[in-house]
């Protein structure tokens, strides 16, 4: 299959890419490794095509022409809740204007399927746990907004005979090659300055708990979304509910030594719970987390060891 991974240089489209060219398929990738995001280029798959473009391009509209891909994994994003509080105007521009112009690059080139890296963010502050699919979307960032529209115009092109898509809404994805110098990703950030025996930052009082998915099991539920599980939207977790005061536990222990502890008030936008129910994965993908949270964290800071 012809697979297109809008920010496949990133940290989860770069798993998803690596996991592509491994079963076989012909792998493109258009990232335009912004400034502030965790594309780089080492992260880049040499067995991918890559095209260095903005998904807000008009030229998106030749890679699609050119590549023709059979179905498009949309990675390419301004992914951290932090930095939409701060610019919503950009993030709308790239959250949803961009993906705007994958749909109708999609529509005219033919692309089967659009497979859409949703979130948790889109819930907000949840009325229950676990949170399932149904449960409503009530956003309390730019970001969570941003990506909530992103699934109805999804909607709209598959209904107006565009592509049909997947959304999948991820909890928070940790794992190797995650950027620790951004504002999201606490595993990253906290492996990354422990390791170095610097302090690290609690905000709140560090008892939020949220549901942490490996990387590597995010790759295979985009590979099984490839042909499976046209229309549905479906999150994509561990099911669990993990503090952040637990995680700094957990990684002061794999690492072997503990730092300071800054405390900071809440940040906008962050939530207090978020666990998945992942039944309906599971059902119409036969998709389940392989990688338990402590096996995980393993792996993270081991890799992080290496770098
Ligand atoms: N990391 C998480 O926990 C998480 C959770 C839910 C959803 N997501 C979503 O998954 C996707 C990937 O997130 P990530 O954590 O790997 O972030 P990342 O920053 O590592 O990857 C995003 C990639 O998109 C590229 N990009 C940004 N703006 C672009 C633009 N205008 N044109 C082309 N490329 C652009 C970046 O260069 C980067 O390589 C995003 O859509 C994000 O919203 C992530």
């Amino acid at each position: 299959m012809r697979v297109l991974v809008t920010g496949g240089a990133g940290f989860i489209g770069s798993h998803i890419v690596d996991a592509l060219v491994a079963a076989g398929h012909d792998v493109a990738i258009v990232d335009n490794l912004w400034e502030h995001g965790g594309g780089k280029t080492e992260n880049l798959n040499p067995k991918a095509r890559f095209y260095q473009l903005d998904i807000r391009d008009a030229a998106l509209a030749d890679v699609f022409a050119s590549f023709k891909p059979d179905v498009v994994s949309h990675h390419a994003a301004q992914p951290s809740v932090a930095f939409s509080t701060k610019d919503p105007s950009y993030d709308a521009d790239v959250n949803v204007k961009g993906t705007i112009n994958v749909l109708r690059c999609g529509a005219a080139a033919g692309t089967r399927k659009v497979i859409y890296a949703s979130s948790s963010a889109t819930y907000g502050t949840p009325e229950r746990v676990p949170i399932d699919e149904d449960h409503p979307q009530r956003p309390e960032s730019p970001y969570g907004i941003t990506k909530m529209v992103g699934e109805h115009y999804l909607q709209y092109y598959a209904s107006a005979g565009g592509p049909a898509f997947t959304a999948l809404r991820y909890g928070n994805v940790y794992g190797p090659r995650q950027d620790p110098s951004g504002e999201a990703g606490v595993i990253a950030i906290f492996t990354n300055r422990i390791l170095a025996a610097e302090p690290i930052r609690i905000d709140w009082d560090g008892e939020q708990q949220k549901d942490y998915v490996y990387v590597g099991d995010v790759a295979r539920a985009n590979l099984l979304a490839l042909d499976g599980a046209d229309g549905a939207v479906l999150n994509i977790g561990d099911g669990v509910g993990t503090s952040v005061n637990e995680l700094h536990r957990q990684i002061a222990t794999v690492v072997g030594r503990d730092v300071k502890v800054e405390h900071a008030p809440k940040r906008p936008g962050d939530v207090r719970l978020c666990v998945f129910a992942i039944g309906r994965a599971k059902a119409a993908l036969g998709w389940e987390p392989q990688v338990p949270l402590d096996e995980g964290l393993v792996r993270t800071i081991d890799s992080f060891r290496i770098v």
